[in-house]
């Protein structure tokens, strides 16, 4: 249970014994973490609020509280302002919570009670177009949370659903019929698609009657052409290959790579059972899902307020010329991943634009009886130095390659000013390391909704809440232990006596109630946040408090401390996806 749990627990009879029948029925006080610990470690504002209703003073109604509470063995209670309950949770309890971790796999870290069945839907790049800078965001966002989950004990999906089918495959086709150059192919393939899919794009600008010459090789394409079908099959294996070396190199992996043609044959269906259910119908041509009138309307995602009125905005699943939409295969998708999979909850990582299209598929959802946890884990812009979108000098949008190259090449120069003879092999894959983690750390400890921006000598400083300052502080603490000369056994039980050290333990409790939040709203940010503070309080008791020089009782736990430090470190920055070097 987690401490606000056991408080609350304890608080429920004493509100009782103090209040009698003017508790409210059903009143259950909420024990929050204290922003600032001079008010304890927790604080409840219930006495406020009941006092309040009760014609009570606050503080009086406080003192009543705590008197009824009594002796509590992990806490001391006081009324702080007009009437709050602060907890401050005791040294011993943080001792004897540090001992329990030392021999806990989990470090304190509950499992889940029930586990679900999650399918988190990230990355999904658009195949035959680069995975840019902004994919980023939701291939680290959505790997961190599957970590997570998945270490929470729920039965984790990662689904990669890939652009496989959208129209800009009607201007490769003809692309690669007319201006393909097999060699630039045959050497770089991802390179060579690119090339012709912008360069067909800038001639349709030029030339418009081009536009129907390769909407006809879309048509075909959808209608089974088999020459269109063999070449998109070919376009879409290749970059899936150029994918999966990024994503290699990302240390990130997916359970399947359902794109959306995977849901191509389901599609018609699906329209047909919506038209016959009532759901869906005809508007000039198309077929449209309107709101059922269920939301009030400022919660109804099928309405948009226009000049104080409420005007319809459909969701359109099949249009006029029979083709169907992006909105179509993520039903389709999203049946799929309740019925096949089981779903009980779906993840969808995607930019905060894409807010409508997730609000209406909930919705289509919900009239159509299908019901979860079901989210849009939205998320704001990459920006450049200058606070626009982050592009190159050329104005074009950055490669994610590029980003990860520049990176390790970067973290090498960092690791070469800081030891200087680091073997060649240990060289590189620390900056590797060091590089990629700085880039995902840089975005988890974001929160996801701001706009961030970009910016290298900040995201590799060594100070800061920065990877290599994480991964530093933990390289310092295990050097500790290289220069432990025997014994270094850990002990049974802990003796805090120090601030420094009774904060670094506070703080090492917290991780068991830190990771399981983070699911509550989808924000790693949270994590990446506790783990900056950890090793901050780590580096103020290193300073504080010697450990090596120190003797008996004192240094073994002081040693515990160290050792649980780096394990923290170590499990915390594996759950948002980062490696730990042990040198660098
Ligand atoms: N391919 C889309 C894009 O790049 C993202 C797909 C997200 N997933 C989904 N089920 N709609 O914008």
């Amino acid at each position: 249970m987690t401490i606000p749990a056991r408080l609350e627990e304890k608080l429920a009879p004493a509100l009782k014994a103090a209040l009698g029948d003017a508790l409210p029925e059903g009143f259950a006080p909420a024990v929050a973490v204290s922003q600032d610990l001079r008010f304890g470690d927790y604080q409840c504002n219930a006495a406020m609020v009941l006092a309040k209703q009760a014609r009570m003073n606050p503080r009086a109604l406080a003192q009543a509280v705590i008197d009824a509470m009594g002796d509590m063995p992990i806490c001391t209670m006081e009324i702080a302002g007009p009437g709050f309950l602060n907890f401050r949770l005791k040294p011993e309890f943080f001792a004897s919570c540090a001992s329990a971790m030392l021999q806990d796999d989990r470090l304190g870290v509950p499992a889940a009670a029930e586990p679900k069945t999650i399918v988190i839907d990230f990355s999904a790049p658009n195949v035959a177009k680069p995975m840019h800078v902004g994919h980023i965001r939701s291939t680290i966002i959505g790997d961190a949370l599957a970590r997570i989950a998945r270490f929470m004990g729920h039965n984790v999906i990662t689904d990669n659903h890939i652009g496989d089918w959208g129209t800009q495959f009607g201007m490769i086709l003809w692309g690669w019929k007319n201006i393909l150059n097999e060699q630039a192919l045959a050497d770089n393939p991802i390179e060579e698609l690119l090339r012709v899919y912008k360069e067909v794009n800038a001639l349709c600008k030029e030339k418009p009657e081009l536009l129907p010459v390769c909407k006809a090789e879309l048509v075909k394409l959808q209608s089974g052409d088999a020459e269109n079908l063999a070449i998109w099959e070919r376009c879409v294996a290749v970059s899936k290959s150029g994918l999966e070396k990024i994503y290699d190199q990302l240390d990130i992996h997916f359970d399947y790579w359902l794109g959306e043609s995977a849901y191509n044959d389901a599609l018609a269906p699906l329209v047909d059972e919506m038209i016959a259910s009532g759901l869906a119908r005809e508007s000039e041509g198309a077929i449209c899902v309107f709101s059922d009138g269920t939301l009030k309307p400022q919660d109804d995602p099928f309405l948009v307020q226009e000049k104080g009125e409420w005007k319809p905005i459909p969701c359109i699943v099949r249009k006029a010329d029979g083709g169907f939409l992006y909105a179509t295969t993520d039903l389709a998708t999203l049946d799929f991943r309740t019925k096949v999979w089981q779903a009980d909850a779906i993840w969808y990582v995607v930019g905060a634009p894409q807010a409508q299209h997730f609000r209406q598929i909930f919705d289509v959802e919900r009239m159509r009886g299908i019901t979860g946890d079901f989210r849009h884990v939205a998320f704001g812009s990459i920006l450049g130095s200058d606070r626009r979108p982050f592009k190159t000098r050329s104005g074009d949008t950055v490669s994610l390659q590029d980003v990860l190259d520049e990176a390790i090449e970067r973290a090498g120069k960092v690791i070469d000013e800081k030891s200087p003879d680091m073997p060649a092999e240990e060289r590189e894959a620390v900056s590797r390391a060091v590089g990629i983690g700085a880039v995902k750390f840089a975005e988890l400890s974001q929160n996801r909704m701001t706009d961030y921006v970009f910016d290298w000598d900040k995201m590799l400083a060594l100070q800061g809440d920065t990877a290599p300052y994480l991964q530093n502080s933990y390289v310092r603490v295990r050097s500790i232990f290289r220069k432990v000369e025997g014994d270094a056994a850990l002990p049974e039980s802990l003796t805090l006596t120090e601030d420094a050290e009774i904060h670094l333990a506070r703080m090492l409790v917290r991780f068991g109630e830190i990771v399981p939040s983070v699911l509550d709203d989808c924000r790693p940010n949270v994590l990446a946040g506790y783990l900056f503070d950890l090793a901050r309080a780590f580096h103020s008791f290193y300073e504080a408090c010697p450990v090596l020089r120190s003797e008996g009782a004192v240094r073994a736990s002081r040693l515990a401390l160290c050792e649980l430090t780096s394990r923290v470190l170590k499990q915390g920055m594996a759950l948002l996806g980062i490696h730990m070097p042990d040198r660098m």
